[in-house]
């Protein structure tokens, strides 16, 4: 079994919209979450959909789905945790309560936020979480990137063609992850800040699957502006 779990739990603080998370505001003809939810919905390698949002978005998302997605048994909307890491043991929780999960089963975790994902990316995800047991998408640092313990002193910079620019989706093969997740320390859960670390910690490989210079973060205003001038070329892709 595939799962795509939309991580739409944040409350998108520094986009400062006031009545709504970033997610549910609109992009082109319909909320930006509902970009991102279709994109998995319609994918032929997903069988099931389950959304994460704040507890007071479910009835607006389930209402966002029926209106722009129609009536759909593969969607459900769930509610998401404090963290965006706490979103991910939600996702996990509710797949452990509500589907037969075996050995080759995989989730495939997607910042609503990213409503430029392809289908080429959402079946290589799915390809490499099946093969090696978890992925990340990414795309090569184009910016030479400085690194800085304090923000004042440059304390090395790394050679960019070993540099990386992390994206999602993020996928793994939810026995392992589940496996994982559960022999953190404490210690481990606070330096934990994204999934795929989850793995690297462990000494586990994450294998890279290729991203996309358009497949941005909706994170500011800027991003919103320049997600609706990438609108139709993005989508044509
Ligand atoms: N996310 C989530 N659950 C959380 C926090 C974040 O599912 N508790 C999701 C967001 O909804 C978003 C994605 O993770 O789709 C990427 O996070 P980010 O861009 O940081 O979103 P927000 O946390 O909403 O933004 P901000 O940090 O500005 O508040």
């Amino acid at each position: 079994m595939v799962i795509g779990a939309i991580f739409a739990g944040g409350i998108g603080s520094r986009m400062g919209s006031a009545d709504m998370p970033k997610q549910y505001l609109q992009l082109g003809s319909k909320p930006i979450i509902a970009h991102t939810i279709e994109k998995f919905a319609v994918n032929p390698g997903i069988d099931q959909v389950i959304v994460l949002c704040p507890k007071a978005w479910i009835a607006h998302t389930k209402d966002i789905i029926k209106k722009y997605l129609g009536e759909r048994a593969n969607v459900a909307v769930v509610e998401g945790g404090a963290t965006r890491n706490g979103t991910l043991e939600n996702a996990l929780k509710y797949i452990a309560e509500n589907y037969d999960i075996d050995d080759e089963s995989v989730i495939v975790t997607h910042d609503a936020v990213r409503p430029f994902v392809t289908h080429r990316i959402i079946s290589e995800n799915i390809e490499a979480a099946r093969k090696y047991g978890a992925c990340d998408t990414v795309i090569p640092a184009t910016d030479t990137i400085v690194d800085s313990a304090d923000g004042k002193v440059i304390r090395s910079i790394p050679p960019r063609h070993e540099l990386f620019q992390g994206q999602t989706p993020q996928s793994f093969n939810i026995k392992e992850l589940s496996t994982v997740l559960a022999s953190l320390t404490e210690d481990e859960k606070e330096i934990l800040t994204d999934a795929c670390k989850i793995f690297t910690i462990k000494n586990k490989p994450v294998h890279i699957v290729e991203g996309e210079v358009f497949n941005i973060k909706i994170t500011y205003t800027y991003d919103l502006r320049v997600a609706n001038a990438l609108l139709g070329v993005a989508e044509n892709d």
